[in-house]
């Protein structure tokens, strides 16, 4: 890992939902001068494609099919075949429907491909999700590996969303995701004893995002 002053190209931000992922990967990339990528929304905006289209998130082959049909532009908005899904998204819906998206090889391999190229296009970035060290971006210059207890990360998803949702449910929501997210054979959610060997893990249980982000910082 080139670590080395000036020299961080591509950096790749893993850990499970709600972990402060995007704070990080936002902070870091404003810091280098670099776009940010959240896959993340990307297969969100294919769970947001199926429930419109009325696809079941089981059907692996007309997922997989929209997947490859749609254009997906992530940035400040997240725009589904022309339509603003940015807030969509994030519905408790899409939270629902999203792991078994996401557990779909050819859809993987789909968003994969996409990410890589996104990269490619740039030649930099900060790219964040579950697999970014580990499958999309194995030389990435910089890995780390996000991670926070189960009840910390529902307390900060819970105020972050203001959708209604008690810090229970959404604690509930994320403990079933990450199940999901880990046992899927595809590129499982790997712990923090199996993350890319060359990853710094962070946990961020009893520090603030802010503190996180500052340590993250001190290395660039
Ligand atoms: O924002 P949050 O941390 O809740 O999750 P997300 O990053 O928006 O990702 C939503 C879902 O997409 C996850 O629960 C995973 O099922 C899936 N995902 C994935 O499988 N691989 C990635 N690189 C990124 C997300």
């Amino acid at each position: 890992m080139d670590v080395e002053e000036g020299k961080v190209r591509v950096v790749a931000i893993d850990g499970p939902a709600g972990a402060g992922k995007s704070t990080l990967a936002q902070a870091v990339a404003e810091h280098l001068g670099v776009e940010r990528l959240d896959t993340g929304a990307m297969y969100r905006a294919v769970a947001w494609s199926a429930l419109r289209h009325h696809v079941e998130v089981t059907d692996a082959e007309a997922v997989a099919r929209l997947a490859r049909d749609s254009t997906i532009e992530v940035g400040d908005r997240v725009v589904v075949d022309g339509e603003d899904a940015t807030v969509a998204i994030r519905s408790a819906a899409v939270d629902a429907a999203v792991s078994a998206v996401a557990a779909n090889p050819a859809v993987r391999a789909e968003l994969v491909a996409r990410q890589r190229a996104w990269v490619a296009e740039r030649g930099r970035g900060v790219v964040e999700g579950r697999d970014i060290g580990t499958v999309v971006l194995p030389d990435a210059d910089l890995k780390v590996y996000l991670t926070a207890r189960t009840g910390v990360r529902a307390h900060r998803r819970a105020g972050e969303r203001g959708d209604g949702r008690s810090v229970a449910e959404v604690e509930s929501d994320l403990a079933r995701r990450d199940r999901l997210d880990s046992t899927r054979r595809h590129s499982p959610l790997v712990t923090p004893a199996d993350v890319a060997p060359d990853a710094h893990v962070i946990d961020s249980t009893d520090r603030t995002v802010d503190e996180v982000v500052a340590e993250v910082l001190s290395w660039l």
